[in-house]
């Protein structure tokens, strides 16, 4: 069976009747799956990390919205006040990955059709979204690869694999397609403070059999002055038009890092993580997280001299992106015309 065709790991599943979430904070320990019948328990995995990644939060919520009509179309005269109302509530639930709002937008257009049937309708645009993900993963898996070719080591960092997506993974669905045309040695940065590529990145690609090493987040200057990796690949939760991008904290110092040692740095994302409205990075709200993430115990009380800061992406300027890869293409050096031409290309 080819990569293409075998399933990898699934953080959401459709049952029919309500959303499956594999719980990302249980992993790698336990593989537990919580159902969702409404949108108010679909926020509630969205803010609980329960599921994450932009891609995958935007099909979360659009199955949330699915679950909301389902919800209300029957019941009440007043369903689609209701419906709004979720929708507004699905949008609170994290600020920075645009792909929340880019999908409550398509569930919003269709709700503006004329619709027979409003509870298929939405669904059936749910479904779209998360096969679409899918198939431009796949796209820019190969796509990334063909820019890998002669690449011996990468190193990614967070987790933009299948379980931040639909599946496959937009940074790791690049490595998945690369590992499977040549030998390549994989890294992963730890990325602390939620341990993303320890606890999720490494457990993914070992589903697969992909082998990768595990590398504290501060090893990585070293790690590139080794000679090791040729490619730092990642993904991203909001590109602005002038190709700046938003990612997991800690992405902007490796590009930093990447400049200083003659590596390379790939963003892969689909089209539905650019943001078109926004000229460059200094628009996109940076989500900070609660400093209780980084603080030991101790510090954690009302008389505490210690705080934390915790601001938990990063934005990139394009002029240290070697590649931007999407379902739509590939954008070399971003810096010189932006994403724009991406726009409506087909
Ligand atoms: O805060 P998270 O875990 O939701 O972080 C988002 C991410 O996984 C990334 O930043 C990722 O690299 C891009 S989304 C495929």
């Amino acid at each position: 069976m080819t990569m293409q065709n075998k399933l990898t790991v699934q953080a959401l599943q459709w049952t029919g009747s309500a959303l499956k979430v594999l719980d990302q904070r249980q992993l790698p320990e336990k593989i537990v799956y919580d159902e969702y019948t409404d949108a108010l328990g679909v926020t509630e995995a969205i803010i609980s990390m329960r599921v994450r990644g932009a891609p995958a939060i935007g099909i979360a919520a659009a199955y949330g919205v699915a679950l909301s009509v389902r919800k209300y179309y029957a019941e009440s005269n007043h369903w689609r006040q209701k419906v709004a109302a979720d929708i507004e509530m699905l949008a609170t639930s994290r600020p920075t990955a645009v792909n929340l709002f880019w999908a409550l937008d398509q569930m919003k257009s269709t709700l503006a059709k004329p619709l027979d049937n409003p509870i298929t309708a939405v669904l059936a645009c749910a479904e779209r979204i998360h096969r679409d993900d899918i198939a431009a993963n796949h796209k820019m898996g190969e796509l990334g690869a063909d820019i890998l070719a002669d690449a011996k080591g990468v190193m990614t960092h967070c987790n933009a694999g299948a379980l931040a997506t639909g599946g496959y993974g937009t940074a790791l669905g690049v490595i998945r397609s690369a590992y499977q045309r040549q030998r390549l040695n994989v890294y992963a940065g730890e990325t602390r403070p939620w341990l993303q590529g320890a606890r999720l990145t490494v457990w993914e690609l070992a589903q697969d059999g992909i082998a990768s090493t595990l590398i504290a987040d501060s090893a990585a200057a070293w790690l590139m002055k080794s000679g090791a990796i040729d490619w730092i690949v990642v993904g991203a939760d909001r590109i602005a038009a002038n190709g700046d991008a938003a990612n997991k904290i800690g992405t902007y110092s490796l590009a930093v890092l990447a400049k200083q040692h003659g590596v390379k740095l790939m963003v892969a994302a689909p089209t539905s993580t650019i943001d078109w409205n926004i000229d460059n990075g200094d628009q996109i709200e940076i989500e900070q997280r609660n400093p209780n993430e980084l603080l030991p115990a101790c510090y954690i009380n009302e008389d505490s001299l210690v705080s934390a800061w915790n601001p938990v992406f990063d934005v990139t300027p394009a002029e240290l992106i070697s590649a931007i890869v999407t379902e739509r293409g590939v954008v070399l050096n971003p810096a010189e015309q932006g994403v724009r031409g991406l726009r409506h290309a087909l």
